[in-house]
């Protein structure tokens, strides 16, 4: 059995992401520059913000927060949004979610230049997405789907079962798999048997939020299981897979944590830089 492990292939990323910085500043006299917007004082959020910002900086990058309190106004954001396209110094702007309820999130969102959008979470970006166009691709699924190609780089006809169904993960998860030529089943909490739908799997990511709810006789041998969960319960925190028990079947599985966590940062380094590089041409 094969432990993916998310920290070290992060950390490769963010070392092959250095090197890309330091050649962009040779070529272009500049670096490419991230600017996130957290709102409140939620303290995951400001642990998120605090851990992008070290990365950021790690590899180089110009990196900003910009801190506004639980009570701003909503068009407060969405002017700093719109200075922020145009200034030529930010190539990604991210706000981190979730948002206070008085601010409309899909506003957001909607206001922030897609050639900007470094999560991925803007209509034009998930319509190249899913059109199979070059585009922004949210973070999360985007670190996963690099693990699974580690772990088998040809993916043509794999099956593959989504479990879960979100904007941010199971989605987008979907479009970059049938990419890769694999076939898709995306499953939900309706989904009649997850059980049944799971053994057919080649490759299994369960981001659905339900504490260790992939159990062991769910996978079939041999199959790569992404855990994209983080919850926390009396034990501690685990995944939304049943880890010891999977393993025992799994050919590779994810850690959580240090599987997936590790990866949705780099992700947004790459995707910065990238933003950068499309804005060069
Ligand atoms: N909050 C938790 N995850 C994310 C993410 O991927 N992007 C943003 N903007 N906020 C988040």
């Amino acid at each position: 059995m094969i432990l993916i492990d998310g920290k070290k292939i992060a950390a490769e990323l963010r070392e092959e992401l250095k090197k890309e910085v330091s050649n962009l500043k040779v070529k272009h006299n500049k670096v490419p520059g991230l600017t996130v917007i957290l709102i409140g004082d939620l303290t995951p959020s400001q642990i998120y913000v605090r851990n992008k910002e070290k990365s950021a900086n790690e590899v180089g990058l110009k990196s900003e927060v910009i801190k506004y309190p639980d009570s701003v106004e909503e068009n407060i954001i969405l002017d700093k949004i719109q200075k922020l396209n145009k200034d030529e110094t930010v190539s990604g702007i991210l706000v981190q979610l979730p948002l206070p309820k008085h601010i409309d999130r899909q506003k957001v969102i909607e206001t922030i230049d897609p050639s900007k959008d470094v999560d991925g979470f803007h209509p034009m970006n998930v319509g190249n997405l899913s059109s199979g166009y070059e585009s922004s691709v949210p973070c999360t699924p985007l670190g996963c789907y690099l693990l699974i190609k580690k772990i088998e780089p040809n993916l043509n006809g794999k099956k593959a079962v989504i479990v879960g169904r979100s904007n941010l993960n199971g989605k987008p998860m979907t479009q970059l798999l049938l990419k890769e030529n694999c076939t898709v089943t995306i499953t939900h909490s309706k989904t009649k048997d997850l059980k049944a739908e799971c053994l057919e799997a080649d490759i299994i990511v369960a981001a659905v939020g339900i504490p260790e709810l992939v159990k062991g006789d769910w996978v079939k041998k041999g199959s790569i299981v992404i855990d994209v969960g983080i919850n926390k319960i009396d034990k501690g925190i685990v995944g939304d897979v049943d880890f010891k028990e999977v393993s025992k079947n799994a050919k590779a599985i994810t850690p959580v944590p240090g599987g997936v966590g590790p990866m949705t940062i780099a992700c947004l380094l790459k995707n910065t830089i990238d933003c950068f590089k499309r804005s060069q041409i």
